[in-house]
């Protein structure tokens, strides 16, 4: 099937769309209009929609420009040397955490910069380092990435308790009373980890930071996996203190991959113990004698060589994005999303049945800019997604489906039963995602996977009219047409 820009149900023209968008988000052109064609020109140039901004961020042209300046202008060695080169990396280096703390408004005397490869190497750090013993308790809720919920290996490997913490159709948010008791049920004198999602990457649901400081007070550690949720929005970390903090830096401001940061509450960081030891976290180690002495704060936690040339990019990236204005990206991005959400929801076939059914909060309350969604026929009957991918490529239109390394939040949006996921699992020893679909499907004739679009920073108008567009063209078309 080739999907039509223009259909039956004749779609506003965009300039007139615009008009009305404007209205009603006056202050939306403020900062970013001019960005876009200058910083971010190369998405017009090659027309390209990009929706997926919960995978990676978008860089700015001036950014690089930035980065290979300093790169050009300067020589630089590894920061592990006392030589002037060295001396200047390691300059840049501690530069670079420090910017990173005040970006956050994390005091130095309270929390400490972790330089990792990702979140996810982040995750890993405090799963593997957390004293969880048998008397512990590992509470998570169901929307975490797949890299929280591996934390669970290494509290099961040391007998902890693990429990989950369901999300609830259709907003598939948090019912608090159930928090209240999960909270209540841990030993407050034992090592308890409570992990969730500032903002599922998934629903786009943001949970409330306010149950850090509750969970605290009864004797749990908190681990806000905010990697999702601070591309768009501003985590102040004097007024909410979460004792470890994850992020991936490539989805804030697209460049440099391969840098992430778990920042650490002092108190908490002293509590973990490191399963072994690198070069760059030890003070001291001997062949001989079987000792050694770890360095103290971030240098304990960092094995090996940090990523040292990429680092000062990570502090050019925060600045430009201060330079837009983090509450501008925010702004936009909800007036983006709520735009969304009304015009997908909007759509119906003929026979008034709905094309879009959107898995979590249809209003911009306490949401991001991650919509999950699948197309639905006029008999309602899903369209496959990876068919909707496929033709969206077509398009040039840039989006995400699957499962979105977030498991727990596609169960529950596609009513998925653990008598279910139980027998698919003992199918095969080892299963591609495409066999797992395909054994739910023969088993319950369910469906796993969705079509995530996420807006962010560099998103306009343009964009999500666009997919509203392409989306358009499934109307009054079977699956099978499909
Ligand atoms: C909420 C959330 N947590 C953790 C991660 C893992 O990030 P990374 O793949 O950069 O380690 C992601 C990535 O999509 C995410 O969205």
């Amino acid at each position: 099937m080739t999907i039509p820009t223009t259909t039956k149900t004749t779609p506003p023209a965009m300039d007139e769309a615009l008009a009305k968008f404007q209205a009603e988000n006056p202050d939306f052109a403020a900062g970013l209009a001019d960005r876009r064609a200058t910083d971010y020109g190369r998405l017009d140039r090659l027309g390209h929609v990009y929706l997926d901004y919960t995978g990676g961020g978008l860089y700015a042209q001036s950014q690089l420009q930035a980065h290979l300046d300093l790169l050009n202008n300067n020589v630089f060695g590894n920061p592990h040397s006392n030589n002037p080169t060295s001396l200047a990396m390691t300059e840049l280096v501690e530069q670079a955490r420090a910017y990173v703390l005040k970006y956050f408004n994390a005091s130095p005397d309270e929390y400490v910069a972790i330089f990792t490869l990702n979140a996810s190497g982040a995750l890993k750090l405090v799963g593997e380092s957390y004293p969880f013993t048998a008397d512990s308790h590992y509470l998570l809720t169901f929307d975490n990435h797949n890299s929280v919920n591996g934390i669970r290996e290494f509290a099961h490997a040391r007998g902890a308790n693990v429990t989950y913490l369901p999300v609830v159709p259709p907003d598939l948010r948090v019912d608090e009373n159930k928090l209240a008791e999960h909270l209540a049920q841990a030993d407050p004198h034992q090592n308890n980890l409570f992990a969730y999602p500032a903002q599922s990457n998934f629903s786009g649901v943001q949970h409330p930071l306010d149950w850090i400081a509750p969970a605290q007070a009864r004797g749990w550690d908190v681990l806000l996996d905010a990697a999702a949720f601070t591309p768009t929005n501003r985590l102040d970390l004097s007024r909410w203190q979460p004792d470890f903090v994850t992020l991936s830096f490539y989805k804030i401001f697209g460049y440099p991959t391969g840098v992430g940061c778990l920042l650490a509450r002092k108190s908490a960081l002293a509590k973990l113990h490191r399963p072994w030891f690198a070069g760059g976290t030890i003070t001291i180690a001997s062949v001989q004698g079987t000792n050694y002495q770890l360095e103290e704060g971030a240098a304990a936690f960092e094995d090996g060589t940090v990523s040292y040339l990429l680092l000062p990019a990570v502090e050019i990236g925060l600045r430009h994005i201060e330079s837009i204005g983090l509450d501008t990206i925010h702004r936009r991005v909800a007036a983006l999303t709520g735009w969304l959400l009304e015009n997908l929801l909007a759509l119906r076939h003929d026979n008034d049945e709905p094309l879009i059914r959107v898995y979590g909060p249809t209003d911009t309350d306490c949401r991001g800019g991650t919509i999950a969604l699948n197309f639905y026929d006029p008999h309602s009957q899903l369209i496959d997604f990876q068919r909707v991918e496929a033709l969206a490529n077509q398009q040039n239109i840039s989006l995400r489906t699957g499962c979105f390394c977030n498991p727990g939040a596609g169960e529950v949006a596609h009513g998925l039963t653990e008598v279910e996921m139980t027998t698919c699992f003992t199918d095969k020893e080892r299963m591609t995602f495409h066999q797992f679909l395909t054994c739910l499907q023969s088993v319950d004739g369910k469906n796993a996977g969705s079509i995530r679009i996420s807006v962010g920073v560099a998103s306009n108008f343009a964009d999500v009219f666009r997919f509203v567009q392409f989306a358009r063209g499934f109307l009054n078309k079977s699956a099978a047409e499909v």
